[in-house]
């Protein structure tokens, strides 16, 4: 099988505020049909009927954690392969970036992650209430202008979305290097009944809060570039 990629850039800015609303994306020929073939792709058709039912997708009772906006995956493959007891699921918005993820996995099978394309918009039809153990967003696209607020991945429309899914003790984690996004994100919190259980400005910096952490792509590209990286770990309240 053969693909040809396309090249994602980001403005001529490249300011990590900008970056959001300026990706661009060129044609990927036979990227829909490399996903579709792919084992360790759920098809969007498909996705209603796995909604409270990844337990059985995956063949076991191990907890499921999800990254919304995985990119190309770098994170969500590591972490599936340095925690074999836990079940990812990598949800991307857009077939040319999933595509990326997917080759990776057909280099190196890892059977506790799968892969779904589609908007996190529709995030309650493709898990079931409570099913959801943790989830990352990293790096989500800041939308820095203020009418698509609504768009931001940690905002108290996406927040309302992800506590339906969430197990009573799940909790969601968020890593950026922008700060007027870190915080939005915060003052989202309070209207939304969530509270920080965890909170840096500086995450590599601060020991406790980067045990066991993985570098997304992200990461690794603004952190080398003396991006200090913010970070919350939080919980619905009440629970
Ligand atoms: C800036 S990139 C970060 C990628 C990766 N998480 C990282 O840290 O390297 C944000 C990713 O989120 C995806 N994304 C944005 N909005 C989304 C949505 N509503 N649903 C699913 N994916 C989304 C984008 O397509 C993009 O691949």
């Amino acid at each position: 099988m053969r693909y040809i990629l396309g090249v994602m850039f980001y403005g001529a800015s490249a300011t990590s505020q900008a970056r959001g609303d300026k990706v661009r994306l060129r044609n990927i020929t036979g990227c829909r049909e490399a996903i579709a073939e792919s084992p360790y792709v759920v098809r969007e058709a498909l996705l209603s009927g796995y909604a409270g039912a990844w337990k059985e997708i995956f063949g076991n009772e191990n907890p499921l954690h999800i990254e919304i906006g995985m990119g190309k995956g770098k994170f969500i493959h590591t972490m599936a392969k340095e925690h074999p007891n836990v079940n990812y699921v990598g949800i991307e918005k857009y077939s040319s970036v999933l595509l990326r993820a997917v080759q990776k996995l057909e280099q190196e099978e890892v059977p506790n992650l799968k892969l779904v394309r589609t908007d996190a918009e529709g995030i309650e039809g493709v898990f079931g209430i409570g099913e959801v153990d943790k989830i990352y967003l990293n790096f989500s696209d800041p939308w820095p202008k203020d009418r698509h607020a609504k768009r931001r991945l940690p905002s108290r429309e996406f927040l309302n979305r992800y506590r339906r899914i969430l197990k009573p003790e799940g909790s969601l984690e968020f890593k950026t290097d922008n700060r007027e996004l870190f915080d939005f994100a915060l003052e989202e919190l309070e209207p939304a009944g969530w509270e920080a259980q965890a909170l840096t400005y500086d995450l590599h910096r601060d020991e406790q809060m980067m045990e066991g952490n993985v570098m997304t792509e992200y990461e690794e590209k603004f952190s080398a570039m003396g991006n200090p990286i913010c970070k919350y770990v939080i919980r619905p309240i009440g629970r």
